[in-house]
């Protein structure tokens, strides 16, 4: 299966890990009366809306009329996501960029597209290897753009792993107490986190033990809130790490901590991912331990340059991923800057 890595014109030395090159520009094509469809999960999500604004000023930068480009709220819900495709199928439009509100839905999806003859970017919400296999096999103009949340879960437990075992174990028992807070579990971003992250912790050498099972926070702040409320009121001071898939629930969790009278990087820590504009500036005050550049922009871009490319006659890997970033207090200000 053909895959490639890209990333946008964002300065190496500035955010302190090597980016791969730039894309080469998609082939010129016409997109002046080119109409896109475009399908997100729902709008009420801090990360994707962060997306989205970027994905329509890109395609107009690249020559698409805002008249041109549709974009729908899924609202989280299968049917009126499928609805909308159906609509953007009649409708004729040239192109699809669609974020699944449930991933396990490709196939169907796919193949209602394919056989339109539309070309189709997926973002976001990966579908199966086993799905992406079948686009390659057939030569279907589909393709994933995104990133490989496992990398992100790596970095979060690099993270907590760097801080050493004498820094987080608060409570002496040698072991490192956390509490995961899950996004949408039917999403490999919050599979590949949760795993991935304790994974980095273990592989570091340090013990892990979790205090509780899993809980699903849906990716929202209020979640997140409410989860990490009721664990500090039954753990207490053994609660040294929480751990949350997306910086929405990692900043519902950081207002339960200070509630709860207890301080980021002196008796708890704190990791996120998406690197949102108000994370950022909580690594930088020490309120959160870090979190992991999402990078929407990188992501926007290349599914519109997939689109593009494919309106050209080009073909495309099945899929294209970008890299996350780590942030800390150390690079969290350029990180700030390079947002701006
Ligand atoms: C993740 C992101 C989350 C949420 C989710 C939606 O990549 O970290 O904040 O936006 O996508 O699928």
């Amino acid at each position: 299966m053909s895959k490639k890595w890209f990333g946008i014109a964002l300065s190496a030395a500035l955010i302190g890990t090597a980016m791969c090159a730039i894309p080469a520009a998609a082939e010129e094509a016409d997109v002046a009366d080119k109409k896109v469809g475009i399908c997100i999960y729902q709008f009420a999500d801090n990360f994707m809306t962060l997306f989205r604004g970027e994905l329509e000023n890109y395609l107009v930068d690249q020559g698409f009329t805002a008249e041109n480009i549709t974009i729908q709220d899924g609202k989280n819900d299968i049917n009126e996501q499928s609805n909308q495709i159906d609509a953007f199928i009649a409708d004729g439009v040239d192109a699809l960029i669609i974020n699944l509100v449930d991933p396990s839905n490709a196939p169907t999806v796919t193949d209602k597209v394919v056989a339109a003859g539309i070309p189709l970017v997926y973002i976001n919400r990966e579908p199966e290897e086993s799905e992406e296999q079948r686009w390659a096999d057939n030569g279907w103009n589909v393709t994933y753009v995104g990133c490989d949340a496992r990398q992100s879960g790596t970095y979060q437990g690099e993270i907590i792993a760097d801080l050493g075992i004498d820094a987080i174990d608060f409570n002496g028992n040698g072991k490192v107490d956390y509490v995961m807070v899950m996004g949408d579990p039917a999403n490999s971003d919050a599979q590949y986190r949760t795993e991935f992250s304790i994974k980095a912790v273990e592989e570091a050498g340090l013990e892990v033990n979790a205090l509780r099972d899993t809980q699903i926070g849906n990716w929202q702040q209020e979640e997140g809130n409410r989860i990490v409320t009721n664990d500090l009121a039954q753990f207490a001071d053994d609660l040294e790490v929480v751990f949350c898939n997306n910086d929405a629930m990692a900043l519902g969790a950081l207002e339960a901590i200070k509630a709860a009278g207890r301080t980021v990087g002196e008796d708890i820590y704190l990791v996120g991912v998406d690197a949102l504009d108000e994370a950022i500036d909580d690594v930088i005050d020490g309120s959160m331990t870090g979190t992991v550049f999402n990078n929407h922009i990188a992501q926007a871009d290349g599914a519109a340059d997939a689109a593009i490319a494919f309106l050209a006659g080009e073909a495309q890997d099945v899929q294209q991923y970008c890299d996350y970033v780590k942030v800390t207090k150390e690079n969290a200000e350029d990180i700030k800057a390079l947002l701006q």
